[in-house]
C-alpha cells in the first residue's frame, strides 16, 4: 500500500500557524515567550481556526541566534520550560484538534553542543567541517564564513561564528539526526520545519565563489554551498522515517531555492511534503508579478504532484503590513492567500495585522544579522504580541520593548469587532474549509486578478489605490474592504459566491 492511498492528506491544504516561541505569549512572567504560555492559548489558536502551529526552536540553547544554535536538540531551554512542558503541550495541541510541528536545524549546532566542545579540544572534528585554509565564502549574517581555532585550523559557519556548520558527509551526523527525529516523533510531534533544508550538503573541495557578493537570507542567489543536488538524498531518507510512523508526519523545508522549479525538487512523491514558498512572499504587490509567480508556482508544485505552500511573512522577513505599505493591502493580500489552492502559513501577529517595529533602540535589537548592516536585523518582526490592551499588553517586562500605540492592535482590542484584521482572519480560515478545487484565472482589467475555483466561488484583488470597474454576477461572501456595487475597492480582495464565464 503507497502513503497516499492510506494518507488523509491533511496537510495539502492546512493553515499552519508560526509560534514564535520567544515572543507568542509568557507562561511565567519572565519576559519572554515560553512553552505554557502556548499552551495557555491553545483556545485562541482553535478559535482562529488554525489546523496545526510550528514551534521555533525551544531547545537548550545559548540564544545567539535566538534558538537555531541548538546545543542540546532533545532538551528544552529552561527558559521556554521543560520537556514535560512540550509534551503537555502536544497532547493538549491534540486534545483540541491542532498538530503540532517543530523545527529541526541540522546544517548546523551551536558552539555550545557538546561534539563541537569535543572538536575544539581536536575529538572527532570531522562531525564539522574544519580545514587548514579558509576558502571566500561568506556568513550570512556577515564577514567571513571561517573562524579559526586555537591551534590553527578554521572550521565553516555559514551562520553566525557561534553555529558551526556540521559534515553531513558523516554518517554519524545523519544517525544523529534520524535518532532525533525519532525522539520527537515519538513524543508525538506531527512534523517538522526543516531549517536551512538547501544548505546540508556542500560541494566536493569546498571552491571559491570567486566575488564577494553577500548572500540574502531567504534570497535566490546561486552559491556552491545551497541547493546541491545530493541534499534530495537526505531528504528522501527522512521522508522515510516520517512514513514509518502512524498518522501522516510530515517534513516542510525551508529553502531558498534559485526558481519555483528548484523549489519543487523538496516536494517531490518521496521527499518532504512542504517547501515555504518564498518566491511568493519576496512578490512586489502588483498584479502582473502576483499572477506570475502563482502560476508558475502552481504549475512547479503540480509538476512533482505537491501542493504549494504560501507564506507572507515569518521571523526572518519585515512584516507585510509594512512591506506592502498598509494594512489595507495587508488585508487584501491575506484573502489572496488564503484563497489559493494548497496550504498556507500565518506568522503570529500577523492575523493582527502587526507592523514591524522600526523604531526599536538599538540596544535592545540582538539579532546576529544586525552585525552584516545595521539596519537589516530582524528584530522589529519578532515584537512581543499584544494581548491586551493596557498594563503591559499581557507581558510583565516584555523581551522587546512593545510599542506604546499598539493598544487598538491587540487581541483585546480586535476579539469581536467584526471589522478587525482578526475578525478577517478568523471569517477567512472558517469560509476557506469550503472552497476546492484548481485554480482557473479569468480576464480583468489592468492591475486587477481574478480567479475562481470549484462551486461557484471566485477571487477578485484590485492591486491598484482607485477603484476599478468590474461588475460580478455574485454574492460577496467575505472582503477586505466595503464591498461597492459594479466596482472593486482600491487595494482589496473580495470572496464571491458566483457565476463566472
Ligand atoms: C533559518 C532561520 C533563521 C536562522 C537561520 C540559521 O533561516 O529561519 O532564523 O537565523 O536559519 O539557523
Amino acid at each position: 500500500m503507497t502513503h497516499s492511498s492510506t494518507s488523509t492528506r491533511w496537510w495539502r491544504d492546512a493553515v499552519i500557524y508560526q509560534v514564535y516561541v520567544r515572543s507568542f505569549a509568557d507562561g511565567d512572567a519572565d519576559g519572554v515567550g515560553d512553552l505554557k504560555g502556548v499552551r495557555d492559548h491553545l483556545g485562541y489558536l482553535a478559535d482562529l481556526g488554525v489546523d496545526a502551529i510550528w514551534l521555533t526552536p525551544f531547545y537548550t540553547s545559548p540564544m545567539a541566534d535566538f534558538g537555531y544554535d541548538v546545543a542540546d536538540y532533545r532538551d528544552v531551554d529552561p527558559l521556554f520550560g521543560t520537556l514535560a512542558d512540550a509534551k503537555a503541550l502536544i497532547d493538549e495541541a491534540h486534545g483540541m484538534g491542532i498538530r503540532v510541528i517543530v523545527d529541526v536545524v541540522p546544517n548546523h549546532t551551536s558552539s555550545a553542543h557538546a561534539w563541537f566542545q569535543e572538536a575544539l579540544r581536536g575529538v572527532n572534528r570531522d562531525r564539522y567541517i574544519f580545514r587548514d585554509e579558509p576558502n571566500d565564502w561568506e556568513s550570512i549574517f556577515g564577514g567571513s564564513a571561517w573562524t579559526q581555532v586555537e591551534d590553527g585550523q578554521w572550521y565553516l559557519h555559514l551562520f553566525d561564528s557561534s553555529q558551526p556548520d556540521l559534515n553531513w558527509d558523516n554518517p554519524e551526523v545523519r544517525a544523529e539526526f534520524e535518532s532525533i527525529l525519532r525522539f520527537w516523533l515519538d513524543l508525538g510531534v506531527d512534523g517538522f520545519r526543516v531549517d536551512v533544508a538547501h544548505g546540508m550538503i556542500k560541494p566536493e573541495g569546498l571552491p571559491d565563489i570567486g566575488h564577494a557578493d553577500q548572500v540574502r537570507l531567504i534570497g535566490n542567489d546561486v552559491v556552491p554551498y545551497f541547493d546541491n543536488d545530493a541534499v534530495h538524498e537526505i531528504h528522501r531518507s527522512w521522508r522515510k522515517l516520517l512514513d514509518s510512523y502512524p498518522g501522516e508526519r510530515i517534513g516542510v523545508a525551508e529553502a531558498w531555492a534559485p526558481t519555483p522549479a528548484r523549489l519543487a525538487r523538496y516536494v517531490r512523491e518521496d521527499e518532504l511534503h512542504q517547501a515555504f514558498n518564498f518566491h511568493f512572499l519576496n512578490a512586489r504587490w502588483d498584479a502582473g508579478a502576483l499572477r506570475e509567480v502563482i502560476t508558475e508556482s502552481l504549475a512547479t508544485a503540480d509538476s512533482v504532484g505537491a501542493p504549494s505552500t504560501w507564506v507572507l511573512s515569518n521571523h526572518d522577513v519585515k512584516r507585510h503590513v509594512t512591506r506592502f505599505g498598509s494594512s489595507e493591502r495587508a488585508r487584501a493580500a491575506a484573502l489572496l492567500m488564503l484563497a489559493l489552492p494548497g496550504s498556507a502559513y500565518v506568522y503570529n501577529g500577523e492575523e493582527l495585522g502587526l507592523p514591524e517595529v522600526l523604531d526599536l533602540p538599538a540596544e535592545v535589537c540582538l539579532d546576529p544579522q544586525r552585525l552584516r548592516d545595521p539596519d537589516s536585523g530582524r528584530d522589529g518582526c519578532r515584537v512581543p504580541m499584544p494581548w491586551t490592551s493596557s498594563d503591559g499588553y499581557g507581558w510583565r517586562r516584555p523581551w522587546l520593548p512593545v510599542p506604546g500605540d499598539w493598544g487598538g492592535l491587540s487581541v483585546e482590542a480586535q476579539d469581536g469587532d467584526p471589522g478587525s484584521m482578526l475578525s478577517l482572519y478568523k471569517q477567512a480560515l472558517r469560509l476557506r474549509r469550503t472552497v476546492s478545487g484548481e485554480l482557473r484565472w479569468h480576464d480583468s482589467p489592468a492591475g486587477t486578478l481574478v480567479f475562481s475555483r470549484d462551486d461557484g466561488f471566485v477571487c477578485t484583488v484590485n492591486l491598484t489605490g482607485d477603484p476599478v470597474d468590474y461588475p460580478v454576477d455574485g454574492r460577496a461572501v467575505l472582503s477586505s474592504a466595503p464591498v461597492e456595487e459594479g466596482r472593486l475597492a482600491p487595494d482589496s480582495t473580495t470572496w464571491w459566491r458566483a457565476k463566472v464565464a
